[in-house]
């Protein structure tokens, strides 16, 4: 039995990085994992990986930015597990330019993809928490906690040059998880956010004079840092080194078990103690 046994947690972004650790790491505590990905491959590999650990998973590929996603994805876990117990708003991409030169097309993609995506979903959810809850108060049974985990951003916390779209959409998920929490404290829903510093991924590849490129909706994005960059960061972290998907991961879990029920509102910064 893990700490998670028999609940539902859907997890956007899971086919890798961050979102895949986290999937994993639920599921290892034995909850049934609904795993989201822009990269359908991506997504089946997941579930196909967990079943083979003996766990169980659901396959739910698509854009998140969709304005139909959260419907869908609430829906369909809905349907095959029956309910709803945590959502990790975690899928994401960036798109870096100095505020000057950002364009207006730029601005609202980093917006719908790290702020009105996860409302949605959250909305789509809350609608659930909500009816149940009446509906077990009203026959008088207890309320399980459920849990929802916000991605954030040292950049939204701090700020970060050329990230003016991104910095102010994972800010607006600080808000919207402090006003979740006030809102959904009634359903039994504790409502974190955790803010990553410098986790090594594809977005924050080394490079030595040309960024990676990765395809999004269509659009090529450079991602990645200059190894002289990273090294900078490295030496100003007080543990000194980069995080892993797997670092990361943990401080998210750490919102979905029982030991975090009464924690809630808040905004946890994992980054190896950099506050900048
Ligand atoms: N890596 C870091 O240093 C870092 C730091 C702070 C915050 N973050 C945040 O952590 C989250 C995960 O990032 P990561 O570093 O693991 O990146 P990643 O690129 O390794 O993984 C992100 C996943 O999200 C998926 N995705 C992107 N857009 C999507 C969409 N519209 N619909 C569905 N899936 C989509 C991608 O296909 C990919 O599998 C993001 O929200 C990111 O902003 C990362």
């Amino acid at each position: 039995m893990g700490k998670l046994s028999g609940q539902t947690a859907i997890v956007t972004g899971a086919g890798q990085g961050i979102g895949l650790s986290i999937a994993q790491k639920l599921a290892a505590e034995g909850a049934h994992v609904v795993a989201n990905d822009l990269d359908e491959g991506a997504c089946a590999e997941v579930v196909n990986e967990i079943s083979a650990r003996g766990g169980s998973g659901l396959a739910v590929p698509g854009d998140v930015t969709a304005p139909d996603f959260g419907e869908r994805a609430v829906g369909e876990a809905l349907s095959h597990f029956g309910d709803l117990d945590i959502i990790i708003n975690n899928a994401g991409y960036i798109w870096n330019t100095s505020a000057l030169n950002h364009t207006d097309e730029q601005w609202a993609a980093m917006l719908d993809m790290h702020l009105t995506a996860p409302f949605r979903l959250l909305r789509a959810a809350g609608a659930h928490f909500r009816n149940e809850a009446k509906r077990l108060i009203s026959s008088d049974q207890p309320l399980p906690c459920r849990k929802i985990v916000n991605i954030s951003s040292v950049s939204g916390i701090f700020g970060a040059a050329t990230q003016i779209s991104y910095s102010a959409a994972k800010s607006g998920v600080v808000g919207m998880t402090k006003t979740l929490a006030k809102e959904w404290g009634r359903y039994n829903v504790t409502v974190n956010a955790v803010a990553f510093g410098h986790i090594a991924t594809r977005l924050t590849q080394p490079y030595e004079e040309t960024p990676e490129e990765i395809t999004i909706g269509g659009r090529a994005h450079k991602v990645g840092l200059t190894k002289q960059h990273i090294t900078q960061i490295q030496e100003m972290t007080p543990l000194g080194r980069t995080g892993t998907p797997d670092d990361a991961a943990g401080a998210v879990v750490l919102f979905c078990y029982p030991e975090s029920n009464f924690v809630s509102g808040q905004i946890l910064v994992a980054s190896g103690g950099l506050e900048m």
